[in-house]
C-alpha cells in the first residue's frame, strides 16, 4: 500500500515537473524556411493578432523581389498546449499575387522550435477561363534564426 502510494507520488511529481518544464513555441522573432526565405514576426497583441515582414528567396515572377508585409492570427484557445496553430497572409509588394500560410508552431524533440506550414499562392489572371491555373500550393518548414 505504502509502495503504491510512493509510486503514485513520484509519478505525479514527474508529470508535474514535465508539464512545468514543457517549453512553449513562440511565433515572434526571425525565421528561415527550407527555400531560404526569411520572415520576421514583429508584434503580437493580446488577441493573438500579429504583423511582420516576409523576404521570399524565390518568386513565380521575374520582378525584383522586395520585402513584403504579412498579417496573421494565432489561435488562442485553451488546448493549444504551447504549440499553437496560426495563419497569415502575405501581400506581396512586388507582384499582383497574395499568399496565405497556415501552420503550427512545435517544440521539436531537440528543444528547437519549428513551424510546419502549408500555403496557397494566388496569382492574378486576366479572365475567368484562366482561373484554373491561378493557384499554387505547397509546404514550408521554418526554423528560428
Ligand atoms: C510571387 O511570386 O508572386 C510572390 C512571391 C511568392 C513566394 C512563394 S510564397 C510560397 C513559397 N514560400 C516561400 O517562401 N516563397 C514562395
Amino acid at each position: 500500500m505504502v509502495k503504491a502510494a510512493s509510486f503514485l507520488l513520484v509519478l505525479f511529481l514527474a508529470l508535474g515537473a514535465h508539464s512545468l518544464s514543457a517549453k512553449k513555441c513562440y511565433l515572434t522573432g526571425r525565421w528561415v524556411n527550407d527555400l531560404g526565405s526569411n520572415m520576421t514576426i514583429e508584434t503580437m497583441n493580446a488577441n493573438g493578432d500579429f504583423a511582420g515582414t516576409y523576404h521570399t528567396a524565390v518568386s513565380a515572377t521575374s520582378n525584383e523581389i522586395k520585402v513584403s508585409p504579412l498579417q496573421g492570427s494565432r489561435q488562442r484557445g485553451p488546448n493549444q498546449k504551447g504549440q499553437p496553430t496560426f495563419g497569415f497572409t502575405v501581400n506581396w509588394s512586388f507582384s499582383d499575387s497574395t499568399a496565405v500560410f497556415v501552420g503550427q508552431c512545435f517544440n521539436g524533440e531537440d528543444g528547437k522550435e519549428v513551424l510546419h506550414t502549408s500555403w496557397l499562392l494566388r496569382e492574378k489572371v486576366d479572365s475567368q477561363p484562366d482561373d484554373w491555373k491561378a493557384t499554387r500550393t505547397g509546404r514550408n518548414t521554418f526554423t528560428r534564426i
